[in-house]
């Protein structure tokens, strides 16, 4: 079994990032928290429960999607070396290394996340169940550290569980350019989006009858309190999902039910939270296929596939670089 760990995001990166992370956004108004802060070990074991709840179907209909396409995926892109970004415990994944395996293409898997608990834990038992595959594990953070993921060509890079939506449009913009100068001309993007759909089902999805997705959304004030030593009550603040139907987005926040004075020692600063105050932790745009595609296009790729669940509510898109 080949694994190999490789961690670029240090203590002090880490800590520098998210400190400029909160100061800014808890000094905006209205206040908002970067998503990526959600991610750690117990915030990805919660994800990982919102991938089972009834009410969060994008998990199932990417995976419908991908038992359906996999082999087609593999026939055409050849790929020599897999790289997941956002990889989680690329549990869906594995239908694409079965595929590739079986096309007898692929030597490398390359799952990327910022997670380091999620990253060891689904690089370990996939380079146990794969023998012969290098799986080359990569600590980093998708947003700054695109340069570092390398691989024998052809490279599939996969982008899945619409993670893109977590990305505000001009981050998305940017990473999909990122993605493209990584590549060389004729490689391989395999992009998961979710689609626009109506508000009821988009709501229950992300404010689930068993409460998982408010644990996973108040993870992050215990990650701030554990990291910079804040003194957030989180059971004081409430799960609130909103539909913003301008932008075509899920918003998460998370909101005050109390007038309340929060102190964050590692920065120096005081917040205050008025009853009913709401602070934006993530958003989760859902897209139009002709956006998508055109959003791939302005970024250097040609979508040559496009393919939905069969209930029409998840699309999974093969993109080239051209
Ligand atoms: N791809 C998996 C997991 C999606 S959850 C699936 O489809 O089910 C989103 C994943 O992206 C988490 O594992 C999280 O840790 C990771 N992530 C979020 N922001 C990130 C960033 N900026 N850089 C790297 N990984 C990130
Ligand atoms: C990881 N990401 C695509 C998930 C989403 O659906 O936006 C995160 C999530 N937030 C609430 N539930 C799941």
């Amino acid at each position: 079994m080949t694994v190999t760990i490789e961690v670029h995001l240090t203590a002090d990166y880490l800590s520098q990032s998210l400190r400029r992370d909160v100061k800014e956004g808890l000094t905006s108004t209205p206040k908002s928290l970067p998503p990526k802060w959600f991610y750690d070990a117990d915030g990805s074991v919660l994800f990982e429960r919102i991938t089972a709840l009834p009410e969060y179907y994008p998990f199932r209909a990417e995976r419908e999607i991908l038992a359906d396409r996999a082999a087609e995926i593999a026939a055409t892109t050849q790929a020599r070396t897999l790289i997941e970004l956002g990889s989680g415990s690329s549990e869906k994944t594995r239908l694409l290394l079965d595929a590739l395996r079986e096309a007898g293409t692929l030597h490398d898997m390359v799952p990327l996340d910022v997670s380091e608990s999620a990253l060891r834990e689904a690089a370990e038992a996939i380079a146990a169940d794969y023998p012969g595959l290098r799986v080359h594990g990569v600590v980093a953070d998708f947003t700054a550290h695109m340069d570092r993921i390398d691989g024998d060509e052809p490279r599939l890079v996969a982008f899945l569980g619409s993670t893109i939506g977590n990305l505000p449009p001009d981050e998305r913009a940017r990473f999909l350019s990122e993605v493209r100068d990584v590549l060389d001309t004729g490689e391989w993007l395999l992009l998961g989006a979710d689609l626009v759909k109506s508000p009821d089902v988009l709501l229950r999805a992300y404010d689930d009858a068993q409460g998982v997705t408010a644990e996973f959304n108040r993870n992050v004030l215990r990650v701030l309190n554990r990291e910079l030593g804040a003194d957030f009550d989180v059971s004081a603040f409430e799960h609130v999902a909103v539909w913003d139907p301008e932008h075509e987005w899920i918003e998460m926040r998370l909101r005050a039910t109390e007038d309340m004075a929060v102190t964050v020692p590692e920065l120096g600063l005081d917040v205050r939270f008025a009853k009913g105050e709401e602070m934006r932790t993530e958003i989760s745009t859902k897209f139009r296929p002709e956006v998508i595609e055109g959003e791939l296009a302005k970024a250097g790729f040609e979508q040559t596939s496009r393919w939905t669940d069969a209930a029409g509510r998840f699309s999974l898109v093969l993109a080239r670089a051209v």
